[in-house]
């Protein structure tokens, strides 16, 4: 948890072909936008690690199924987070966005699977679209951000 009275609010994404992460994008500046004193924080998958866990009051995560399972740029995220994680009691609130090709059933199952070993608690019901996202499903990934953003704030989760 962080330890200043103001909430942070941790974003992190793996996107191979932009779709992910125009969404994840979306509902960063939706949050910003419900929530213009929270402090967010948009990382790639890559870039992001157990430091801005521990940051963090809440995230929300956005990446692609690829081969039936989990892309492997998040993967490595949560390879290297796992157990320092655990070991720092990193338990927060979650939501979860997969944009896939046409299922992403497996990359979901995977993903709750790591989020149970991490302690961490589904706040609101996962989305999971196929193919390239229009402007509907771009309001989904904008609805999430600000309600994520308003939960955290009103210290809901
Ligand atoms: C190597 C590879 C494997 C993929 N495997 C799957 C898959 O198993 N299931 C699926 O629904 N989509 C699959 N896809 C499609 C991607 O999940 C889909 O294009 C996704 O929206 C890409 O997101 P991005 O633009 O954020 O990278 C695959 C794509 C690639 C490149």
């Amino acid at each position: 948890m962080a330890q200043t009275d103001s909430k942070h609010l941790l974003i992190v994404y793996h996107s191979q072909s932009g779709r992910n992460e125009s969404l994840a994008y979306a509902a960063y500046r939706a949050a910003c936008e419900a929530e213009p004193d929270m402090d967010v924080r948009l990382l790639r998958a890559a870039e992001a690690g157990t430091r801005d866990l521990a940051w963090c009051d809440g995230v929300l995560l956005f990446f692609p199924e690829n081969f039936g399972a989990i892309a492997g740029g998040m993967k490595d995220f949560f390879d290297r987070s796992f157990y320092p994680a655990i070991d720092r009691q990193i338990h927060l609130p979650y939501g979860v966005f997969i944009c896939t090709g046409n299922d992403g059933s497996n990359a979901l199952q995977q993903f709750e699977r790591i989020a149970r070993g991490y302690l961490w608690r589904c706040v609101s019901e996962p989305i999971v679209t196929a193919g390239a996202p229009g402007s509907e499903v771009m309001v989904q990934a904008e609805e999430l951000g600000a309600a994520f953003a308003t939960g955290l704030k009103m210290g809901v989760f």
